[in-house]
């Protein structure tokens, strides 16, 4: 496995690589690396001759100081796991390797970059757009990886591919718990024993709406999960809503769509830890 710090000496080896034929997937993160990272760099393994890993705090996806400040940074551990599960390069780059003048690209797509996560961290969406565009037009990969953990983010990603034309597949892989129910994250490294032990609940409260679900209407339905996670001491819901899972438009009625997602955030503990999550009530058919 190679580290590499500047985008020039990374393309170099793309290109050699490129020139004998070989397929390159590429698996953006932003580090502090989990079982969700190594199931995408696994695949990524699976299906692609090279896969690049690119590990790098994006600071224009933050909305907050003190988040892009608190963001867990783990790089050594990282490149441990990543030689472990065989990926081929590891792209690391200063803020200023990845942004040498301010980046004034604009994106939007609404309304999937501007409801939920988009309404309650202007700008986010923005800076994911930025550093993942610039990470496609670097690495020109054949195959990007993306955990469905972060669902509307996957859904930016696509409008944006799309909007731009670029010849890169998306490939959408499970999301990855742990064996209580949390969603797998980096942001877990932050909770203290205590808030990771109430963490769980959000998963808990998402899973048995489902049942919940089937003798409810809509607004029952998001009631109970907002009400069960707020009755936990410790868990305080940002926003919970019942989502078409194309547009990713509020659904009033069960059969205003087939493809019916609730999307969660819930912030935990009194730093707080942000977490997010999710369920789908209604799947899409094949
Ligand atoms: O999902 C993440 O970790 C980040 O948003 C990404 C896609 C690596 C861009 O910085």
């Amino acid at each position: 496995m190679i580290v590499f710090h500047k985008i020039v000496e990374l393309q170099n080896a793309l290109f050699d690589d490129r020139k004998a034929g070989k397929t390159v997937g590429l698996v953006p993160t932003m580090g502090a690396l989990h079982g969700g990272h190594a199931s995408l760099v696994r695949k990524s393994v699976e299906d692609n001759d090279i896969t690049v890993v690119s590990v790098f705090v994006n600071p224009t996806q933050f909305n907050d100081p003190k988040d892009l400040k608190t963001y867990p940074r783990t790089i050594e551990k990282d490149c441990k796991l990543l030689e472990e599960i065989n990926a081929d390069y590891v792209f690391a780059p200063s803020v200023e390797e990845m942004y040498p003048v301010p980046d004034n690209r604009h994106f939007e797509y609404p309304p999937v970059s501007t409801v939920m996560e988009g309404a309650h961290r202007p700008g986010h969406f923005n800076g994911v757009c930025q550093v993942v565009s610039r990470l496609f037009y670097i690495v020109r990969p054949d195959r990007a990886y993306f955990g469905e953990k972060d669902w509307q983010q996957i859904a930016v990603i696509k409008a944006m591919v799309k909007a731009l034309s670029l010849n890169v597949t998306i490939v959408e892989c499970p999301i990855v718990r742990d064996a209580d129910g949390l969603a797998r994250s980096s942001r877990n490294a932050l909770l203290s024993e205590q808030e990771r032990a109430i963490a769980p609940n959000i998963f808990k409260a998402l899973s048995s709406s489902v049942e919940y679900s089937k003798s409810h209407n809509v607004k029952e339905t998001h009631d109970y999960v907002v009400d069960t996670i707020n009755a936990v001491d410790g868990l305080d819901v940002e926003y919970f809503e019942i989502v078409d899972g194309d547009t990713l438009l509020p659904v009033a009625d069960w059969a205003d769509s087939d493809y019916v997602v609730g999307c969660i955030t819930v912030y935990c503990g009194s730093k707080p830890v942000r977490l997010i999550d999710h369920i789908k009530y209604k799947e899409p058919k094949l």
